[in-house]
């Protein structure tokens, strides 16, 4: 089905039409990479299209809000809802193929499946966010399966489930190449993320200081070597910028988020804080010295 928002953009809405479409392609010798969102989309998000443009001969971009992945007390209901002005962004933005389903197709009566991925799933957001790791592993892989591409790209803003989603890849033995994107930043520092709508001017303001205390934070663990000491003179900083909560703040090995021991390993600052009602994550690497 086209969209009549559409220019070149193809819209939809079916499994059978995504699989035909992607097929064709593959057989005729084109790559393809699939860019996953749940719309509301950026310039974080152009930056993926464009960085997919320049992988793959075709770009197949889904939007769903998938309710599996949400809390009973977060923001499902309210997530913002903003799909004519995606469609034009991603036609823009020259993307080929836009996969937007309704609940029904990814969840038809009777679906009863999950994936579950051990220990990556219970750390970091884990704890705060139950079942949130679940619902996105599930609902990527169905994703990749609907679609079969050679290539899907993620934002390391949400660099736990990047590691997640490269765990069961592999485990699944999903014939795909997981690809991480750089996080897209404003020019203060702060993530894009489609969340940051949800903020005050007065809580905008205060917003950067996350990325400002996490890059010191692992700029000082490159350069001095204490992680313990410096996380914890990192959680103090937060707290008393006035964040409404510091969920955590953590350094970590970048390939599988066990604790960090020793800067020897390739590491990561990773935290999460609130600002009323607004959840903030973000990371950053360790300089490698
Ligand atoms: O990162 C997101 O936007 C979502 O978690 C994803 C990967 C599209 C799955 O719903």
């Amino acid at each position: 089905m086209s969209n009549k928002y559409a220019k070149s953009l193809v819209v939809v809405r079916e499994l059978d039409s995504l699989r035909r479409r992607v097929h064709d392609w593959r057989r005729d010798g084109l790559s393809v990479v699939l860019v996953p969102t749940m719309g509301a989309l950026h310039e974080g998000h152009i930056k993926l299209m464009e960085q997919a443009k320049k992988m793959a001969d075709r770009v197949v971009a889904t939007i769903f809000i998938n309710p599996k992945q949400f809390g009973p007390d977060e923001d499902f209901s309210s997530y913002p809802r903003q799909e004519a002005d995606d469609f034009e962004t991603l036609d823009v933005a020259g993307v080929h193929l836009l996969f937007a389903p309704e609940a029904e197709v990814m969840y038809p009566p009777g679906f009863a499946t999950t994936i579950s991925v051990a220990g990556i799933s219970d750390i970091l957001d884990g704890q705060h966010r139950d079942g949130h790791f679940i619902g996105v592993a599930t609902v990527v892989a169905k994703l990749l399966l609907q679609s079969l591409p050679d290539i899907a790209l993620f934002g390391e803003k949400d660099y736990q489930q990047l590691v997640l989603i490269r765990r069961f890849v592999k485990d699944l033995n999903i014939p795909v190449d997981i690809i991480g994107a750089p996080t897209v930043r404003d020019p203060d520092g702060l993530a894009m993320s489609s969340r940051n709508s949800y903020l005050s001017t007065e809580q905008r303001a205060k917003a950067p200081i996350l990325y400002a205390t996490i890059t010191e934070a692992a700029a000082e663990i490159a350069r001095s070597r204490e992680i313990m000491v410096t996380i914890e003179q990192a959680r103090q900083k937060l707290i008393s910028a006035g964040f409404d909560a510091v969920d955590y703040v953590e350094a970590r090995q970048a390939d599988n988020l066990a604790p960090l021991k020793s800067t020897s390993d390739s590491g990561r600052v990773l935290a999460a804080v609130r600002l009323g009602h607004t959840r903030l994550i973000d990371n950053v690497a360790v300089p490698t010295r």
